[in-house]
This record gives structure tokens, sequence and C-alpha cells, in this order.
């Protein structure tokens, strides 16, 4: 029998089944938390791992029948299942702690009138998707897909030369979190670096050498473009892509919906731009990739054991502070807390 006073904590982020690769001195920290908060609870919190549910797959207000709190993965939360499971349709479900910094999965606005907190993990996982933007633009530069499609096969190399890092001009667009650290950890390679954003960051761009300029500067100056902006929506379309080179490098490890995807494949095909990089998986299939100078990944980014880590504790934590009471860290919609 579901009493006011209990809570049941629903784990749906699936990276709490990885095996950490490396011996992280925090590995499993996040399960324990979980599991000492129930333990210590005289029975009323429950957690409840469900882990391997496909995110993909649509979720029902069935399965949350009774679920009070949820660390999320990327599963949807679309209006009319948060009205029905929140407390304005007389739900159980108080909160849902997004194991990620995007919340594109949650329709937050609707949390908020649904009476539901939410949360997500800023900063857990900036350091390895900087890394991640790094390698790839190395990988890209290096036209290392292609090599290694080639090689692979047993063929010798064919096309045109890798292209030279060192001296470069850099482009980033967006300068939070991800971008400064993308600029930081390239500092070897004494890059020109040019940057936009809405929100200059002037301190940062003096220490680091960073030239504020507008986007179509940045598109125009830049052999290297990295995007890192918290945009929703598409910054290089046609019209930029038109004004790059034959060596122009671009990479986008925020979201897939800042470029016309299209638009970059037919100038990486036509040798109108160098090679692109985007961290998603590539869903045009009638746009094949085979032979060409296009890096991709299904949203790894973060993917490394500290980075998964990381947002497991921060996670966690929120549902602890959630259960004992306490404004959880990171609350996107504080709105909510009025409304108790
Ligand atoms: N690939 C992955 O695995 C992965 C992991 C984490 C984050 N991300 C994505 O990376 C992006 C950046 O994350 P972050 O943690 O650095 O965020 P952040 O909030 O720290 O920084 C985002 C920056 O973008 C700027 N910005 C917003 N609109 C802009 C615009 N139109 N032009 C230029 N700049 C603009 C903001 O002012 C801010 O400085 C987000 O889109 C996030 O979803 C991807």
């Amino acid at each position: 029998m579901h009493h006011p006073s209990d809570h049941t904590v629903l784990v749906l982020a699936t990276s709490f089944l990885d095996q950490p690769v490396t011996a992280h001195p925090e590995a499993g920290a996040a399960r324990a938390l979980l599991e000492e908060t129930a333990a210590g609870s005289d029975g009323a919190v429950t957690i409840r791992y469900r882990c391997d549910r496909n995110p993909a797959t649509e979720l029902t207000a069935a399965e949350l029948t009774g679920i009070t709190a949820i660390i999320a993965d990327l599963e949807r939360y679309p209006e009319g299942l948060l009205h029905e499971v929140g407390p304005a349709g007389g739900g159980a479900l108080r909160i849902i702690c997004r194991y990620g910094v995007g919340t594109d999965s949650v329709d937050v606005p609707a949390a908020t009138r649904a009476g539901v907190m939410v949360t997500n993990t800023p900063g857990c996982n900036s350091l390895p998707t900087a890394e991640w933007a790094v390698t790839t633009l190395l990988d890209v530069a290096g036209r290392r897909i292609v090599h290694h499609e080639r090689a692979a096969a047993g063929n010798p190399k064919i096309g045109p030369s890798r292209l030279d890092i060192t001296g470069k001009r850099l482009g980033v667009v967006g300068t939070g979190q991800i971008g400064r650290r993308v600029v930081e950890l390239l500092s070897g390679f004494q890059l020109d670096v040019v940057a936009s954003d809405p929100y200059p960051n002037h301190e940062w761009a003096q220490a680091h050498g960073v030239r504020y300029v507008s986007l179509d500067e940045l598109i125009d100056e830049s052999d290297f473009i990295t995007l890192h902006a918290a945009h929703r929506e598409q910054m290089i379309g046609v019209r930029e892509v038109a004004r790059f080179r034959p060596d122009t490098v671009l990479i986008n490890c925020a979201r897939w919906v800042l470029v016309d995807n299209r638009a970059v494949y037919h100038a990486v095909r036509e040798g109108r731009m160098y090679g692109y990089g985007v961290d998603e998986t590539w869903t045009e299939p009638d746009l094949p990739l085979a032979g060409l100078n296009i890096a991709t990944s299904p949203h790894v980014g973060s993917d490394t054991d500290s980075g998964k880590i990381n947002m497991q504790l921060a996670t966690a934590r929120q549902v602890v502070q959630f259960l004992a009471g306490q404004t959880p860290d990171n609350l996107l919609n504080p709105e909510t807390l009025q409304r108790k």
C-alpha cells in the first residue's frame, strides 16, 4: 500500500549498469549512497533499478505508478505524462534528476506546471566532453576515419594530405564550461583563438589570448570551428557552409540541431570543406558516410569513467537531498518549491 511518506526511487540512467574500465576510487559510490539511504529509512525508501530499459522506448504512466523520484536517462517526459504522474494529476512523482546537462528530453515548463522538480548535472562532464571535441578535431584534421577504412581493408592511402594543426586559427562558438576547456586543452598547439558568445567571458579571454568576434567573422577567419553553444536552433546552415574553405574543419560535440548536417555532408563530399566531426548517431540513411572525412559517434562525449561516476553521484545526491526535504542541487524550476 502506498503511503504518502513512502518514497520509491526509480533509477533509469543506463550508466549505473556499467563496469568502470579504470580503478576509479568512487566507482559504485552512487549506488552505495542510495542503498544506505534506503537502509536507514526504516522501509520508507525503496530503490528500484531499471537501467536496462531502452531510453528510446516511450515511457508510460503505468511504469511510473508510485514512483516519487527518478534518475533519468534520455527517455522523454512530455506534458501529458508529466501531468498524469505529477502532483497536479494526483500522481506520486515529485522529482526528475536528469543524468546529464541536456534537458531536451524533459518538458521543463510542463513539469513546473505539474509540480515536478527537475534537476540536471552541469559541469560533471565538461572535461570529458572537451577532451572528446579535441580528439575528434585531431581525428578529422588527420583524416583518421578515411585512413582507417582504407588501411583496415588492406588498401594503401589515397587522397589529400592531412592538415597541419599547430599555429592554425580555431573558432570556438560558445565559451561556457566545455568551450573554455577545449581552448585550454589545445594550448600546446599554439592556435590563434577567436570565439563568439552572446555572454563573453572577457577575463578568461584575456588570460588565454582569445578574441571575441561575431559568428560571421568567426566563420570567415577560422580554420577549425568547434561548436559548444547551449543553443537550440541551427547556427551552421547553407549560408554559413557556403563560406567554408576546402581546408575548413567543423566539430559539433554540442547538439545535432546546431548544424544543417545535409549541407555539411555535401560540402565534405564535394571538397568545399575538409571534414566534419559530430558526436551524434548519423540519422541520414540516404547520405552514406563510407569514404568521407566525417567522424560520428553516438553521443559519447561524456562517457569516461569519471564523467559517468560524477553524474551518477550528482544525481544520487540530488535524490538524497530531496528525500531529506532539502532543495536539491541544480534545481531548474525552483517555482515548484513554492507550490508545496
Ligand atoms: N556530446 C556530449 O556528450 C555532451 C556532453 C555535455 C554537454 N554537451 C552539450 O554541449 C553544449 C555546451 O555545454 P556546456 O556545459 O559548455 O554549457 P554552458 O552552459 O557552460 O555553456 C554554453 C555557452 O554557450 C553560450 N551560448 C548560448 N547561445 C549561444 C549562441 N547563439 N552563440 C554562441 N554561444 C552561445 C552561452 O552563453 C554559454 O557561454 C550544450 O549544448 C550541451 O548540451 C554535449
